[in-house]
């Protein structure tokens, strides 16, 4: 069932030929974050084109005037998420760890989309809630979820207030992370079983529309109902 990293490499190279390569900014960030010491966990290239156009087609296509991210690292996938958002669109982004936080603030600033994020320094679930300080209630028009796996129901919760009708949620890892594949034997990796239990908890509430795409390492996308 698991994808190779050989397969991944090759379907990664076809989908940039065919579907179009990350200008340069985004092409040497890999290395960039490496070379300072960041963990090698960002988005591929291709998940990274998939949040690009979903953050354009957000809000009823008119692109996303408010976006969340939580799990900023070195700014990879916020960099094709703040491309996407609708003209004078803001994208928030959380990460903790000031390492990644510092090192990402300078990425905004080198691929010019400074001007619209604002990191926040600090850690989800909490630092969702207190968004709604400075965010009108329903105004989210996309959450991105990237961080600690077992706690993405806590982030969707904490955010619910915040999203629109029609808002978009998107998951990584959905499928798999290191050490885990969705066909791990239950029981045998707590994170496997937090998504999977994440998995079925979007899927059959009610609340959310939802379909899991199964790109790399699985991405659940999921629409909130009116
Ligand atoms: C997989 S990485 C994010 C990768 C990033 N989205 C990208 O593709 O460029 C996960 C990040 O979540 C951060 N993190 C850990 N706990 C967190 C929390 N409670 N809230 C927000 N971010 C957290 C980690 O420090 C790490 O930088």
């Amino acid at each position: 069932m698991e994808m190779t990293p050989h397969r991944w490499e090759a379907t990664s190279a076809y989908l940039s030929e065919v579907f179009g390569r990350p200008d340069r900014q985004l092409s040497t960030h890999r290395e960039r974050a490496r070379a300072a010491g960041l963990p090698d966990i960002a988005v591929s290239p291709d998940v990274g084109r998939l949040l690009h156009l979903l953050t354009s087609l957000a809000n009823n296509g008119r692109g996303a005037g408010v976006a969340v991210e939580v799990g900023t690292l070195g700014g990879f996938s916020g960099i094709w998420i703040a491309r996407g958002l609708a003209p004078g669109g803001r994208l928030y982004t959380i990460e903790p760890e000031k390492k990644h936080a510092a090192f990402a603030r300078d990425e905004f600033k080198s691929a010019g989309v400074a001007d619209r994020v604002t990191q926040i320094d600090a850690a989800a679930p909490g630092a969702i809630s207190e968004l709604g300080a400075r965010l009108a209630p329903a105004s989210v028009d996309l959450l991105f979820l990237d961080a600690i796996k077992a706690d993405y129901r806590a982030y969707v919760e904490a955010a619910e207030t915040l999203l629109k009708p029609g808002a978009l949620i998107i998951a990584d890892n959905a499928l798999g992370s290191g050490d885990w594949w969705i066909d791990t034997p239950s029981g045998t990796n707590a994170a496997r079983d937090a998504v999977d239990a994440f998995n079925r908890w979007m899927a059959t509430g009610g609340r959310f529309d939802c379909a899991c795409v199964p790109i790399r390492e699985g991405v659940l996308i999921a629409r909130k109902r009116a």
